[in-house]
């Protein structure tokens, strides 16, 4: 299967200091593959290359069998790439139905059309009704954001990112803040949105992340140590190494 994404060789120095070093990697439709590596190993700055937030300084980005390596994070989403938006991306005052239809609005054509406004769009509604659902939030649907719990704002902070059609969805430490459990059931909400869609998540709870992945990849000072199936990753004496911070140069 042709992967969604792929990094070819990707590498990011800053001030001469490189934060990520030849970095390889690819995602499948509907695979779920963690990014795992103790702090500061450059897990964020790597989403932030995939996403197009920043620019490598070497390598090739490649989306959907095109090369995105210079495209802004705008057109990277328009063309099905989706990441997490940070909370302050919510509208407080508004509903989560609200947020939603704007979510949902941000990726249609009709945009701009004053003849027809975006709140009486019937497909825009239609939309939210379906993310509604999915996402489990059709409950508290009319319920200002301001007023949500923690853990319903991080819900909807992901559903409203997959609100336009997505291929690969980038969550990075989607669980900050909430329980193991609570992460898992976010994880699991993800996984059950699209069977297609392909996720790339970091997380700090290791073990968790082991559990809800079809892939890790592990990395350390920048650098990718060891990719493969959770229970190939889980075995290698590299893991335990990497977190102790005691691998050495190869
Ligand atoms: N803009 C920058 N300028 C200089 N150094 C940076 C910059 N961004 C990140 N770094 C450094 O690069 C390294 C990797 O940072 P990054 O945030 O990607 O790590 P991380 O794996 O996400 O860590 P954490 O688990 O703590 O979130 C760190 O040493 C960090 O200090
Ligand atoms: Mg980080």
């Amino acid at each position: 299967m042709n992967p969604v994404l792929r990094l070819d060789a990707v590498s990011k120095s800053i001030g001469g200091v490189h934060i990520n070093r030849d970095v390889s990697l690819s995602l499948a439709p509907g695979e779920r593959r963690a990014l795992l590596g103790p702090n500061g190993a450059g897990k964020t700055t790597l989403m932030n290359l995939a996403a197009g937030v920043t620019r490598p300084t070497s390598g090739r980005i490649v989306l959907d069998g095109r090369d995105v390596t210079r495209m802004p994070v705008h057109r990277r989403a328009r063309r099905g790439l989706a990441r997490t938006f940070q909370i302050t991306n919510l509208f407080p005052a508004l509903t989560v139905a609200e947020n939603l239809g704007i979510a949902v609005q941000a990726g249609s054509a009709h945009r701009f059309d004053a003849l027809r406004p975006w709140s009486t769009a019937r497909s825009v509604w239609a939309r939210v009704d379906e993310l509604l659902e999915r996402g489990g939030l059709t409950r508290i649907k009319d319920v200002a954001v301001g007023e949500l719990a923690y853990g319903e704002q991080r819900r909807l902070e992901i559903v409203a990112a997959v609100a336009r059609p997505s291929s690969v969805v980038l969550l990075d430490e989607p669980g900050a803040g909430l329980t193991s459990e609570e992460t898992e059931e976010l994880l699991t909400l993800v996984f059950g949105l699209d069977p297609e869609l392909a996720v790339m998540f970091i997380d700090h709870d290791v073990d968790l992340a082991f559990r809800m992945a079809t892939r890790v990849t592990l990395l350390h000072q920048g650098e990718v140590v060891a990719d493969g199936t959770p229970d190939v990753v889980r075995a290698l004496p590299v893991l335990d190494e990497s977190y102790l911070g005691v691998v050495h140069d190869a």
